[in-house]
């Protein structure tokens, strides 16, 4: 059963990530502490309104590419856990840009890379401390999203093996460069127990994925969902999943 005790989740004011809010809510065992990030808590109506119903609901300012946002809200966590560490970073946030090989710039090269790649590897630095105290509390269990989890948001579009068609140079390559990162940590925190795994949503429609997209957020997430429940063991750490179909993508 999917029971993470702690999750914190970026990018919570719309789209994909106020849906991961609203699913974790739903479990049987919801999280004691929902740790839900966005950049202008002022303006997170559907997310303020959610937390004013839901007290585990905890609306936290940080945005991905500023260090002292990261600091600030990791030690408001570390704060309110008490010791128990957290268990589960959704690393959600994202943004797109789908210059071509005439148009790309520098400066939309390294802003998809500062919130794509950057901003969730410093998310992961800054809370590891957090997700190996959660990860002792659990030290005979095998890893599982309510042990001690990194999940990072990708895209089917980052896999290298699967390209077709080209373009949109600053997303895919600062996605590529996400799915990197992940198995980088896998790697570097296997001994802690801590499991570190890419999850593609499916093409949804929210702002990112525009009205075309193939399906809604409830449906991208009751995937998602069951492919976090099924993380059970090191095996799958390491992974590039469908979030949706549930099986595995080539990176
Ligand atoms: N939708 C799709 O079809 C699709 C497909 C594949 C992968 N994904 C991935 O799924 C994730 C969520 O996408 P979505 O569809 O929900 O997109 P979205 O509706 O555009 O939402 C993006 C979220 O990221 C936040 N964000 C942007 N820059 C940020 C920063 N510097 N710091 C913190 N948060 C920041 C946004 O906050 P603001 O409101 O403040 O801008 C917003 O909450 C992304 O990583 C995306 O790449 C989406």
């Amino acid at each position: 059963m999917l029971s993470p005790k702690s999750v914190l989740i970026t990018g919570c004011n719309r789209g994909i990530g106020l849906e991961f809010v609203k699913q974790f809510l739903r479990l049987a065992k919801p999280p004691k502490f929902l740790f839900a990030c966005c950049r202008n808590p002022g303006a997170a109506t559907d997310l303020n309104t959610i937390a004013e119903s839901n007290p585990s609901v905890n609306v936290v300012e940080l945005d991905v590419t500023k260090q002292e946002t990261i600091e600030k809200a990791k030690s408001h966590v570390a704060s309110i856990v008490e010791g128990e560490g957290l268990n589960l970073l959704i690393n959600n946030s994202g943004i797109v840009n789908r210059q071509g090989i005439e148009d790309v710039t520098r400066e939309e090269m390294r802003s998809c890379f500062e919130v794509n790649a950057i901003g969730p590897l410093m998310m992961a630095q800054a809370f590891l401390p957090l997700l190996r105290q959660a990860a002792s509390h659990h030290s005979a269990d095998p890893m599982s999203c309510n042990k001690a989890a990194i999940i990072n948001i990708s895209t089917g579009v980052a896999s290298i093996s699967e390209n077709s068609s080209g373009g949109r140079y600053p997303y895919r390559s600062s996605k590529a460069a996400l799915n990197m990162i992940t198995t980088n940590l896998c790697l570097n925190l296997k001994a802690d127990g801590i499991l570190c795994t890419a999850v593609h949503p499916g093409w949804v429609k929210t702002e990112m994925g525009g009205p075309n997209a193939l399906i809604g957020t409830e449906e991208s997430l009751k995937g998602m969902m069951s492919v976090l429940e099924k993380l059970q063991g090191e095996e799958c750490s390491g992974k590039f999943y469908h979030g949706v179909r549930g099986d595995l993508i080539g990176w």
